[in-house]
């Protein structure tokens, strides 16, 4: 499914507009914007050692991703542009990362048997920033603007 046909089912007025107001940044306010992480490189290393097997080298998440297995549990879906990653704001994401899936979930009240491991033991708070700069990287600037969007109302901006 194309970005612009997403846009047009799924989003708000704001979020459509969003990527507007980006493209009157001037070119050296929109790189600072997208690419403020100095660490992408470790992030893709780290990525590469700890979520690579699930979600794949390339991102692109497990076969079937949206089909449970027989045991109830979801394939890894993937990071890229193509998954739902991005519909989540950094809180969430870092969060999710951090306690693994089986504990966001039960303290939202979904029962639910994550396939998501805890990585809170392994990662540190900067490197799971920094694996995250690494997935957002990987995306569209039009999808890390509505990304981004999400992150502060998340974080209660204005
Ligand atoms: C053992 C396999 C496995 C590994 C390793 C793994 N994941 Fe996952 N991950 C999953 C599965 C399965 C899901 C699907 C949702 C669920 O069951 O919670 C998921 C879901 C997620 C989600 C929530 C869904 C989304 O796209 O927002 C995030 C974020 C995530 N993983 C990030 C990571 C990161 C970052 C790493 C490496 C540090 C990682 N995962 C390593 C299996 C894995």
């Amino acid at each position: 499914m194309t970005i612009a046909k997403r846009r047009a089912g799924r989003f708000s007025a704001v979020e459509v507009a969003l990527p507007a107001v980006v493209l009157l940044l001037s070119a050296p306010q929109a790189r600072a914007f997208f690419h403020n992480s100095p660490d992408l490189e470790q992030g893709r290393v780290i990525y590469t050692a700890n979520c690579a097997s699930c979600h794949g080298a390339d991102l692109a998440g497990q076969p079937d991703w949206q089909t449970a297995d027989a045991d109830g549990t979801y394939p890894a879906p993937p990071h890229d542009a193509s998954g739902h990653t991005w519909h989540h704001g950094d809180i969430m994401l870092r969060d999710y990362i951090k306690r693994g899936g089986q504990a966001v979930l039960g303290e939202m009240g979904v029962a639910y048997a994550s396939g998501m491991p805890a990585f809170g033991d392994r990662l540190t708070d900067s490197d799971i920033e920094a694996v995250l700069d690494y997935i957002k990287s990987t995306w569209p600037e039009d999808i890390r603007a509505i990304q981004a969007e999400r992150s502060a109302i998340e974080a209660g901006a204005p």
